[in-house]
Formats: C-alpha cells, structure tokens, sequence
C-alpha cells in the first residue's frame, strides 16, 4: 500500500519533472525561454520538458553544456546558443558533437564560439578539430597517474636510500666486529703472555 503510494508520487514527481517548466525559464506552450537570466553551466536546469520545440539559452553565462543535456529532447526545432561564454576545452566536445549532429535548420552555429582558451577565442565550437580539443585536456586520472608515478619514485629512491644504508652500516658492523675480535684474541694471548711473565718470577723466586 505505502509501496504503492510512493510509487504514485514518483510518478507524479517525475512526470511533472520532465514536463513543468525549468526553474529560472519562462514557457509559452512547448517553446522555453531560458535566455538573458545569467544562467552559468551550474545554474542551468539539469532537464528541459521533452515535448519542447523551441529552446533559449542565449545570452547568459554558459561555458560548457552537461553530457546528455539536449539528447531526449526529440521535438526540438529550434535552440538558441550564442552569447555564451564557451570555453572551448573538453568540456565542449558535447556541445559539438550536438550541433554536429543537428541539421543545419534547427539552430545557428553562429554565435557559437569560443570565449576562451585565447588561442580559440572568436573560433566556431562546431569548426573545431578534436585534435585541438584533446590538446587541453588534463584528465584528473592522468594527473593522478602521474601523481602516483613520483610517489612510486620517490618511494623506490627512499627504498634505495635505506637500502644503502643499511648495507654501509652491515660492513660497518661486519668491520668492526671483526675487530673486536681480534682485539680480544690479542688481548687474551698477550694476556696470557702477561701471566706467565708474572709467573715466572715467582717460580724464580721460589727456587
Ligand atoms: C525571453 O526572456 C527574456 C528575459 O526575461 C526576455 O527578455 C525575452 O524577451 C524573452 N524572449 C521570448 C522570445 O519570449
């Protein structure tokens, strides 16, 4: 019965979700207005209603799109991306990929380009290469492999380190017990030298 209940509300929730108007958007029907709000890649709404035709999203403060953004929506004829400050790393490989996917009718590459890095600023996002994409990628995995790499070196130097010291301390040891030994044997013969030199005496001077 609850099972049932929570259900139902999800489906309410979810059905509303993906057809109620974006927070920070005005709709007219199946045409959303989301242009000229100051909207950045965060505050930007994380779904749109699936049955919208028209998109705005013009002149705000977009730098990238989420992945999978634009996707379900089947029924667009027309989006509006320029004004943007796009900054043309990964990060827009989406974006391009998308408009590359999109007749030419359905929206305008103009005014779709990048903002930054400066080396492609005013540059068209959809005329980009993906070689000049890839160039500014910095993958956090790779910095966390390389990361991991100096650790791993710097590991296997201190491993060294001690490992070397640990053999001059071995001959150091090895040195000089041996010549404790010695010393000892020397002693002890020089010792016993000693008592017979003192014994001899008494002998002497017992005859
Ligand atoms: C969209 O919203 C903006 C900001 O409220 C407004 O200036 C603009 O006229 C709207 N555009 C349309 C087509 O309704």
């Amino acid at each position: 019965m609850n099972g049932l209940l929570l259900l139902c509300l999800l489906l309410l929730f979810g059905g509303q979700r993906s057809s109620a108007c974006p927070h920070l958007c005005s709709c007219h029907g199946t045409q959303v207005n989301c242009s000229s709000r100051s909207l950045t890649s965060s505050s930007l709404p994380t779904s749109f209603p699936t049955e919208t035709t028209e998109l705005g999203l013009h002149n705000n403060l977009l730098t990238s799109l989420p992945n999978g953004l634009l996707d379900d929506l089947t029924s667009l004829r027309s989006v509006s991306l320029h004004g943007n400050p796009w900054v043309c790393d990964c990060g827009v490989l989406y974006l391009r990929a998308w408009l590359l996917r999109q007749p030419a009718t359905l929206t305008s590459h103009l005014g779709v380009n990048c903002n930054s890095p400066p080396g492609l600023r005013g540059r068209l996002v959809v005329y980009l290469t993906e070689e000049e994409l890839l160039d500014s990628c910095h993958y956090w995995y790779c910095d966390l492999a390389l990361a991991s790499q100096v650790c791993l070196f710097v590991f296997v130097a201190v491993q060294a380190a001690l490992l070397v010291a640990l053999i001059v301390f071995l001959r150091r040891f090895e040195r000089l017990s041996k010549e404790a030994r010695r010393t000892t044997e020397e002693s002890f013969t020089t010792g016993e030298g000693l008592r017979e030199n003192e014994y001899s005496p008494l002998k002497d001077s017992r005859f």
